[in-house]
């Protein structure tokens, strides 16, 4: 398991990766629950495809179950959200897990913001957008009438789990979206990484992608080898593949996070090594996001 801590002061927090870290959610977990009880905030697919792998033994799951994808980024999904979290009692020193993609981690993290003017949340996050982005750097949010992201608040985790092994069951179409994240990074500031994705892509995704077949069993079936591990073989394979990294740009369309940009460099273990040393979010966000609208074409806002 690889652990990084990310320096925040008072608010720093650790990012603990590594295949097959969800079977061992009972002594990860236990120290975020109260009286033995944990809330989960998830959507019905990660439940169905995941939720037996995070069921500790000696622990007891509650789960609040959103709405799948940009549903769950409402005024609605919210409101009830707040209501069930107060029904169930959660205090100020309480952690709420996040258990999910970037969707659930956003709602998850505002709600967490606002819960008693604050308490604690905890990611697992479970699509590559998520673990390589979306999970690090506290950003929450849902959305308005108005737009994307425009109600939210800075509120930085506990902790954040990742376990690519959860990358199995990922349509191949999120797969592509989360790997566009990883691409802008090179894009944005490293060319060596990002003639290593240019290369590799079409080899990678070609891959993984025959993961999601499995996406209708559970989590408990055998697991496959990890993305991480697989490219850091692939990163010496050499081949070409800029149409693969192009059509792997298309289907996510939005700018990257300098938080972002941080978590996949230390996360792409076995990959090349970035050129760059850790950005702190206040030095890294304004080039990060300027950069990328350049790059994407100046997108609304997430
Ligand atoms: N806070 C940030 O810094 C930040 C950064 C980037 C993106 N985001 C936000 O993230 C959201 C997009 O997140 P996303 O791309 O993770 O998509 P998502 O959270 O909308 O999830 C997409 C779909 O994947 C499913 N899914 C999740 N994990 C799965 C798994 N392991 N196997 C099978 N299916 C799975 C979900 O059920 C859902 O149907 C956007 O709302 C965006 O604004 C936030």
């Amino acid at each position: 398991v690889r652990r990084i801590e990310v320096g925040l002061g008072d608010r720093s927090y650790p990012i603990l990766i590594g295949e097959g870290l969800l079977d061992r959610t009972e002594e990860l977990l236990a120290p975020f629950a109260r009286h033995g009880r944990l809330v989960v905030v998830t959507d019905s697919n990660v439940w169905r495809l995941h939720g037996e792998a995070i069921a500790a033994r000696g622990l007891e799951l509650l789960p609040i179950i959103l709405p799948q994808g940009e549903e769950a980024k409402s005024w609605p999904a919210l409101t009830g959200l707040v209501d069930r979290l107060l029904g169930l009692g959660i205090e100020r020193s309480d952690h709420i897990l996040a258990f999910g993609g970037g969707a659930i981690g956003d709602v998850t993290g505002f709600a967490a913001a606002i819960m008693k003017r604050g308490c604690s949340y905890v990611q697992i996050p479970t699509t590559l957008l998520a673990q390589v982005d979306s999970s690090v750097g506290g950003k929450t949010a849902i959305n308005a009438a108005a737009g994307k992201n425009l109600v939210g608040a800075f509120h930085q985790p506990a902790a954040v789990l990742i376990d690519p092994a959860t990358l199995d069951t990922l349509p191949e179409r999120e797969l592509r979206a989360g790997y566009a994240e990883v691409v802008k990074y090179g894009l944005i500031g490293d060319p060596g990484f990002f003639a290593w994705c240019d290369a590799n892509a079409e080899a990678l995704i070609a891959e993984i992608a025959p993961r999601s077949s499995m996406r209708s069993k559970p989590a408990s079936a055998p697991r496959r080898r990890s993305w991480a591990r697989t490219s850091g073989r692939r990163a010496e394979s050499g081949r070409c593949s800029t149409s693969a990294t192009r059509s792997a740009m298309r289907s996510r369309p939005r700018p990257a996070s300098a938080q972002g940009c941080f978590m996949a460099k230390r996360w792409r273990s076995g990959w090349p090594s970035p050129s760059a040393s850790r950005p702190s979010a206040a030095s890294a966000r304004p080039p990060m996001r300027s950069a990328s609208r350049r790059i994407c074409g100046g997108w609304a806002c997430r």
